[in-house]
């Protein structure tokens, strides 16, 4: 029978369900790290203000730093009946180091403690992901520039609409994930504030500093209110908001990849690592990993939903609902890293069909809207011109040609307005030059706009 450190007011042991129900160490032991991190912390500003001497802040030190080393060779004996990374941790300093152990908890409560230790190791979790994200976007641009000028069909309805680059295509989802980006950037300036100090929910009567013990954890100030430092969990939910905004956008890009690499689209060839075969048809080769990416996302959104739901309507200040905050973020970190390192390894990968791509463009009719624009250049109304063009594009389904496939004479049959200059506007690599403007498909535009996606990436 392990000793609980609350045990005084108890009278008879804990029922055993109910210690294995309430307890987290199993999984909130991954905070081992930040845990030891931040009691260092405190344990150096109490010996600053004098509630410790210096020799018990070293005895404290020292004894973390090897419950530590003994964590991560895999020696350290994590015990349901301590219920959570906390009390493991500072039960076996005690054990290790004596009483001195029991002076840790000083002027702090597992409330502050945890709200610590989470927001520490988000803290570093956002910081690998925004690596990570980075690296993705980076190959993204590269590919970007290097298909600045490769046609495919644009698609509105996934219908044929007009000529783009491929290299545009990839720069929105940049775009995409350039926002995503910013808004990690963004919940991480809320994430660094330090709670330790609220202790349990209205503050401690020792003389602590909390100014101190924010700079000597790296968080920009203390929270500013004993109360909410406990209870807020705003900034998991603004992580898992994050995450399903920046699942959502993989989750349109796996979907992409997975027509594109189908033999009815064919734009695309996945190298065969990315993709697993069929135990039946020997013939498949699967795009397991866009379509693995765009099933994760279901469960990040649940993850939104379940903290969302967890702190709807809860009183202050702590809860032990908040324990229940753990595996959902957990979760989602872990969803977003795998899912990042796999694109971010994917995308440099891609090779794309240039003439599948083309040949695709130039048979949907892509540069009806330009014959349009070339019909009004020439003085006729747009709402006329697209008349004029849509009867053109009739009698292309029904003689099974494009546009440009046509001889003058049969373009003339539906405007004398068209003259010899038409093929030039007809042409996919006319169209996509047109559109050249800020934002638009030009290759010159795409090279330029590549530049500048690339100069943002930099500023990092
Ligand atoms: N394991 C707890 C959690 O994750 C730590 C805080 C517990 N505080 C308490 N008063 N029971 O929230």
């Amino acid at each position: 029978q392990i000793e609980k450190l609350w045990g005084g007011r108890f009278n008879e042991p804990t029922d055993a369900f109910v210690e294995g129900f309430t307890a987290s160490v199993q999984f909130d032991q991954r905070l081992y790290h930040h845990d030891i991190q931040g009691s260092i912390a405190h344990a150096t500003m109490l010996a600053k203000v004098g509630v410790l001497t210096e020799a018990e802040r070293d005895a404290i030190i020292e004894g973390l730093n090897a419950i530590r080393q003994e964590i991560e060779s895999g020696k350290f004996n994590w015990s349901v009946s301590l219920e959570d990374v906390h009390m493991n941790i500072e039960a076996a300093l005690t054990a290790k180091i004596g009483i001195t152990g029991k002076k840790l908890h000083t002027g702090r409560s597992r409330n502050d403690q945890v709200a610590t230790d989470v927001r520490l190791y988000l803290r570093d979790e956002i910081d690998l992901i925004a690596a990570e994200l980075t690296r993705l976007q980076q190959g993204l641009i590269a590919l970007a520039a290097q298909e600045a000028a490769t046609i495919m069909p644009g698609f509105t309805h996934l219908q044929t609409a007009q000529p783009v680059t491929f290299g545009h295509h990839l720069l929105a989802w940049n775009e995409m994930l350039q926002r995503d980006y910013e808004r990690l950037m963004d919940t991480r300036k809320r994430v660094n504030f330090l709670p330790l100090g609220a202790a349990a929910l209205a503050g401690t009567t020792y003389p602590i500093d909390r100014t101190l013990t924010a700079e000597l954890l790296g968080f920009t100030q203390p929270t500013r209110n004993s109360l909410d430092s406990v209870s807020d969990r705003d900034f998991a939910i603004e992580f898992c908001s994050f995450s399903s905004l920046l699942l959502m956008h993989l989750s349109r890009m796996s979907e992409e990849l997975v027509l594109w690499t189908s033999a009815q689209f064919d734009f695309i060839r996945l190298p065969d690592r990315f993709c697993t075969g069929s135990s039946i048809m020997p013939q498949k080769k699967n795009p397991d990993v866009p379509e693995l990416v765009r099933g994760k996302t279901g469960r990040v959104y649940g993850h939104l939903m379940s903290l969302l739901t967890l702190m709807k309507s809860q009183p202050l200040a702590y809860n032990k609902d908040n324990q229940e905050d753990k595996e959902p973020l957990f979760d989602a970190i872990d969803t977003v890293k795998g899912c990042l390192r796999a694109f971010a390894d994917m995308v440099p990968a891609l090779e794309p069909k240039r003439e599948v791509m083309r040949e695709a463009a130039r048979r949907g009719f892509a540069t009806a809207t330009d014959l349009a624009d070339y019909l009004v250049r020439k003085g006729i109304a747009f709402r006329d011109a697209h008349e004029i063009v849509g009867q053109s594009v009739a009698y292309g389904v029904e003689t099974g040609q494009d546009l440009a496939d046509m001889t003058l004479e049969e373009l003339q049959r539906f405007s004398q307005d068209i003259e010899e200059d038409i093929f030039d506007v007809l042409t996919l690599e006319g169209s996509v030059a047109a559109r050249d403007h800020l934002g638009g498909t030009a290759p010159k535009q795409v090279q330029a706009a590549a530049e500048r996606a690339q100069a943002l990436l930099a500023e990092r």
